[in-house]
């Protein structure tokens, strides 16, 4: 093993320039993460232990705090680290949120990354925003994500039907404005719009099965040319396969994940905690190896 422990902005680097890619799974309850590390301890493979704010808000993740507490029982620095994935300027039901304060209670508790969420603002304004969280995560050593584009599905009310989404594009990240956004804004890694949709979680909707999302891989090449960072794909549940092996390929060096583990621990949970807890275990199997086929993946980017 290195001496130094590398820096999750170092293994991301690591991941991207060996077109392979870090599955992040976000833990929307807490007894979730147990099963997840122990994933991707048995199939090798290095992933992110995730937290978004409306895990804690609609869900039962408890907070950073709680989120943060549970890590330091289950982690293991060989395969994980901690990433605050969405904080939203504008959340889902378009209210303003105080994303300032929830990412600096992130950073002082030691998240080793942090994304950022001004997705819902204009170009300038979320340049500003996420400058603004990259000025008080940098100092601290805590690498910053952001997102340009709109990647749908959190939002309560319909969206179109999904043919009709990806023929228009509509949404996706514009390459152009990316170059500019990342000059300016100066964050380590961007999440980019290119197909996939998030996961429903209005409480009417998230049983039900996600939309098997295509992805443009023209628009993905665009991108990742001009913009020499490190791209992450949110929405990683049920993408085709073709699909994600592309973007692998092509720049995507995280991939984020949320439904296709909550939702077997949902539908066990009441009936028996410990079905639960092995649905989730198998789930995450289940991406590692067969959907992402990132089984080993720790080898390669964080070799021992
Ligand atoms: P899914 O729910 O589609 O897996 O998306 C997760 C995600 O992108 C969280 O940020």
């Amino acid at each position: 093993m290195p001496l130094t422990t590398p820096t999750v902005r170092d293994l991301m680097l690591r991941a991207w320039e060996n077109h392979t890619a870090i599955p992040g799974f976000n833990i929307p309850y807490l007894p979730m993460m147990a099963p997840v590390v122990r994933a991707l301890r048995d199939t090798r493979c290095f992933g992110l232990i995730m937290v978004a704010r409306l895990e804690w808000v609609k869900f039962e993740s408890g907070g950073p705090g709680p989120i943060h507490a549970e890590y330091q029982r289950q982690k293991d620095d060989r395969f994980t680290r901690l990433h605050m994935d969405h904080v939203p300027v504008i959340d889902e039901d378009n209210l303003q949120v105080d994303y300032e304060a929830d990412l600096q209670e992130a950073i002082d508790l030691g998240y080793d990354s942090v994304m950022v969420d001004g997705s819902r603002l204009s170009l300038e304004e979320n340049i500003e925003a996420t400058r603004r969280i990259v000025a008080r995560a940098h100092p601290q050593g805590v690498a910053v994500e952001s997102e340009l584009g709109a990647v749908m599905g959190h939002e309560s009310g319909p969206i179109p039907p999904y043919d009709e989404l990806f023929a228009s594009g509509k949404g996706f990240t514009d390459a152009a404005e990316a170059r500019r956004f990342v000059a300016e804004s100066g964050t380590d890694w961007l999440s980019v719009a290119i197909g996939s949709v998030h996961g429903a979680i209005s409480a009417a909707t998230r049983k039900e099965k996600k939309v098997e999302a295509r992805l443009s891989i023209d628009r993905l090449k665009e991108i990742q040319e001009i913009v020499q960072i490190p791209l992450v794909l949110h929405g990683g549940t049920g993408i085709q396969k073709k699909y994600v092996l592309e973007a692998i390929a092509n720049g995507i060096a995280k991939i984020n994940v949320a439904t296709a583990i909550r939702q077997p621990y949902e539908a066990l949970v009441a009936e028996s905690p410990e079905k639960a807890l092995e649905a989730v275990y198998d789930a995450t199997v289940q991406m590692i190896r067969e959907d992402l086929e990132l089984e080993g993946s720790a080898d390669v980017i964080y070799p021992a």
